[in-house]
């Protein structure tokens, strides 16, 4: 077993019946998808889930795990996602597979933000892992050289030689900051510069981090 699978498998043990539960994206998040599928096969676990991202909307439907739209749904029990980056505080980056938008609405309006990762991911400050940046398309080159002047270092995501586009059809600036002294503080500025939709610093938002360790054990930190 892979170690985003140990760390999937102990947070999906926390999933209860009846619960509505938020589904995360990347490949962390599929190994939780993949334990909410058998659990509903197998044990007949029942629940509602929203997706995150197409992909894993098509993952969870391609297993028969209930999926529904938003709006039958107004308030979620748990989210289960990974993270690209987790400090001491568990604030987080998130969007290196580009839904941050949608990770972001969803965890905000669930009880709990469960968080996978593998130890790699675990750092004393975020910015090694460049901040992606959500930006609309709409004089997206303006909205750049915003994030530069904020000292952000950005650049376009580009994905198979072409500009990335978001599940909401937006662009990615990723910045490559390599260490961001003040979190909270460059969460908002951010997403004070009008173009830009959201950034991937998550604060004070994930509820617990579960990190696989290579020796097998998993930390549970909250
Ligand atoms: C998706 O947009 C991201 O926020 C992912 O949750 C994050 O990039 C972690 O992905 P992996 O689990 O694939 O490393």
């Amino acid at each position: 077993m892979n170690l985003k699978q140990l760390a999937a498998i102990k947070a999906v043990e926390m999933i209860e019946d009846g619960m509505k539960v938020g589904l995360g994206t990347g490949s962390t998040a599929y190994w939780a998808i993949q334990e909410i599928g058998r659990r509903v096969k197998e044990e007949g676990l029942r629940i509602e889930t929203v997706a995150t991202s197409q992909a894993s909307e098509d993952l969870a439907r391609e297993l028969e795990i209930p999926i529904l739209p938003f709006s039958e749904i107004p308030h979620l029990d748990l989210t289960i996602d990974g993270a690209d980056e987790v400090d001491p505080q568990l604030n987080l980056i998130k969007g290196g597979g580009g839904a941050l938008l949608r990770e972001k609405i969803v965890a905000s309006n669930s009880d709990k933000l469960i968080i996978i990762v593998d130890e790699s991911k675990s750092v004393e400050t975020l910015g090694a892992f460049a901040l992606p940046v959500e930006v609309v398309p709409f004089a997206c080159e303006w909205t750049l050289a915003a994030l530069e002047r904020l000292g952000c270092k950005p650049e376009w995501r580009v994905k198979d030689g072409e500009q990335f586009v978001t599940d909401n059809g937006n662009y990615i600036a990723d910045c490559r900051i390599e260490r961001i002294e003040d979190a909270p503080l460059l969460e908002q500025q951010l997403n004070r510069i009008p173009g830009v939709v959201d950034n991937g610093l998550f604060i004070d938002m994930a509820s617990i981090v579960i990190v696989a360790c290579s020796d097998g054990t998993i930390d549970v930190r909250n």
